[in-house]
């Protein structure tokens, strides 16, 4: 099998986005994220990053994101560099390159970067000689989190060739939204967004997704409904008039999931809003996928760094 990193010549470097990526690199992802879910599962992993160093720079707050890149680079024998601003002399006024070219200079193989600026993590990749990961970048792109829901949709679902994905709540400040748009296409899936008006951007459908105005219809016909949270932190104003209202009209509660096909699962990539975006029936019920994707989450990281952390 090719590595994931020879398949894609024009991106040898740095995972920055799923635009532009092929579908043959995306699925040599998978075959190895598969490889290293069997293999732990039989306590067998591999320890390809032996004596290597994989360098966390969150700038945001994560949960998943961070200690699943810190598990799946341990597993496979790294050391972890974990740097977060809180603490860090970002406080003294140091500035976003000269954080990263420093903790550039301690010598890791791979650097994995949030922040809440969109670009951050591409304008990053050309000032060191590590491999970039975005592990989140503003409102852009967070690759993994595509990556790794694919994944989980593919072992439910079979195959994504002809499904149909929707994708609801705050599409205007998702990165999650952009990656899944990209990355569900590429693998062959029809893909809708849904939320208020306010909440979907102008000219969405550039990215080759349909806008579905009436939610509980597009629920109903959907194979998968990926619910995302509202990033009030994103937002300078509030872009519907209340919690409730928005949970009304925009929520998945267990009386619109009961009317979904059989075999439908539901997404979120957490942080769940319980109660707005999702009902806790929901969240927690047969047609969840949620904590099946915070433990793909490993492999997929797994896979990621062992392509990029050279
Ligand atoms: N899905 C996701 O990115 O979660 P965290 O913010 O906890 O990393």
């Amino acid at each position: 099998m090719n590595s994931p990193r020879s398949t894609n010549a024009q991106r040898t470097s740095h995972l920055l986005g799923i635009e532009g990526l092929e579908r043959s690199f995306v699925e040599a992802i998978f075959s190895l994220a598969k490889e290293h879910k069997r293999a732990v599962a039989n306590g067998k992993s591999r320890a390809p990053l032996t004596g290597r160093v994989v360098a966390n720079l969150f700038f945001e707050d994560s949960t998943r994101t961070r200690t699943s890149f810190e598990i799946a680079a341990k597993m496979m024998g790294a050391e972890v560099l974990n740097w977060t601003a809180t603490g860090s002399s970002v406080s003294k006024g140091e500035t976003l390159l000269d954080t990263a070219r420093n903790v550039d200079a301690i010598g890791p193989a791979a650097m994995v970067v949030r922040h809440g600026s969109s670009g951050a993590a591409q304008l990053i990749s050309r000032y060191v000689r590590c491999s970039v990961i975005n592990a989140g970048d503003g409102a852009h792109e967070h690759p993994s989190q595509a990556l790794l829901d694919a994944f989980t949709l593919l072992e439910r679902l079979g195959s994504l060739d002809g499904k149909r994905v929707v994708i609801a709540g705050d599409i205007l400040h998702s990165r999650v939204a952009r990656s899944n748009i990209h990355c569900l296409r590429l693998l062959g899936a029809e893909v809708l967004v849904s939320g208020p008006p306010t909440l979907i951007p102008v000219g969405i459908e550039a990215l080759g997704c349909r806008v579905a105005r009436e939610f509980p219809a597009a629920v109903e016909l959907a194979d998968a409904v990926m619910m995302l949270r509202v990033q009030v932190e994103r937002q300078t104003e509030l872009a519907f008039p209340s919690a409730q209202e928005y949970a009304a009209h925009w929520g998945l509660t267990a009386a619109l999931a009961s009317r979904m096909k059989p075999g439908a699962v539901v997404l979120h990539p957490g942080p769940i809003n319980r109660g707005v975006e999702l009902s806790s029936e929901v969240a927690d019920g047969a047609r969840s996928t949620i904590l099946d994707q915070v433990s793909n989450g490993v492999a997929i990281r797994m896979a990621i760094l062992e392509t990029f952390a050279w």
